[in-house]
């Protein structure tokens, strides 16, 4: 499973890029109006110069005509840029004609089956279910990334399952387990992930046990 990162706050994607292990980030319009982007492309570009792998940018527009002319628009932007297209009567359309162009789609705002088989058969590369979402309506959110996997794995579908709207550290472990391609993680989490009480506890043992060796 890849691991990316689900900020457009340029430092947050600095700071974690030195890590070498995130291969990909998302961004939605909240996350690029709290980041303060006001020229989207801009910021979208100096993502792309600090992450080699995929780079999601969402088309802000309504209908299935403007979504397409806006996806093709961001797909010029950089040739690892996803276009992220909210699932819907019009966002399919959508998901289809710039699949059909050889646009990487990431189908967003996805909270259920149905609606990811549909992204699938239309071609979309990644399909994003909001599992912290669903808990918050009072579903279990982690069922859908499963479900998805299997039925995907079943029915041979290309898409792959984009685990989104993930709150904490032990989403990603279920992520993985529930087979999702890629996790997308806020910073707080993916920062979360490299922590464990008996690390600091065997740590600061092992300085102490050494220390204690060479004064005698
Ligand atoms: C990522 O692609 C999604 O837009 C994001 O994970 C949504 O997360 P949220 O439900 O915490 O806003």
């Amino acid at each position: 499973m890849q691991i990316w990162l689900d900020t457009a706050d340029i430092e947050e994607i600095r700071d974690a890029a030195r890590f070498g292990v995130i291969s990909g980030v998302t961004t939605n319009p909240s996350l690029a109006a709290k980041a303060g982007h006001l020229d989207l492309r801009a910021a979208i570009l100096e993502i792309c110069s600090l992450v080699d792998g995929p780079v999601n940018a969402e088309v802000l527009s309504l209908n299935a005509r403007d979504m397409i002319e806006e996806g093709r628009e961001i797909a010029t932007w950089a040739p690892n840029v996803v276009v992220k297209v909210p699932i819907g009567e019009e966002g399919l359309q959508a998901i289809s004609v710039l699949s059909s162009e050889g646009i990487a789609v990431n189908q967003t705002l996805t909270f259920s089956v149905n609606q990811a088989l549909l992204g699938a058969l239309a071609g979309a590369t990644y399909i994003s279910p909001f599992v912290g979402r669903l808990d918050d309506a009072g579903n279990d959110g982690m069922t859908l990334v499963a479900e998805m996997a299997k039925v995907f794995k079943i029915q041979n579908l290309d898409a792959k399952v984009l685990a989104a709207s993930l709150r904490h550290p032990q989403h990603v472990v279920q992520a993985a387990l529930a087979g999702a391609h890629v996790s997308t993680l806020p910073y707080k989490v993916f920062k979360q992930m490299f922590l464990h009480p008996l690390t600091d506890v065997g740590l600061k043992r092992f300085i102490e046990d050494w220390r204690g060796l060479v004064q005698v």
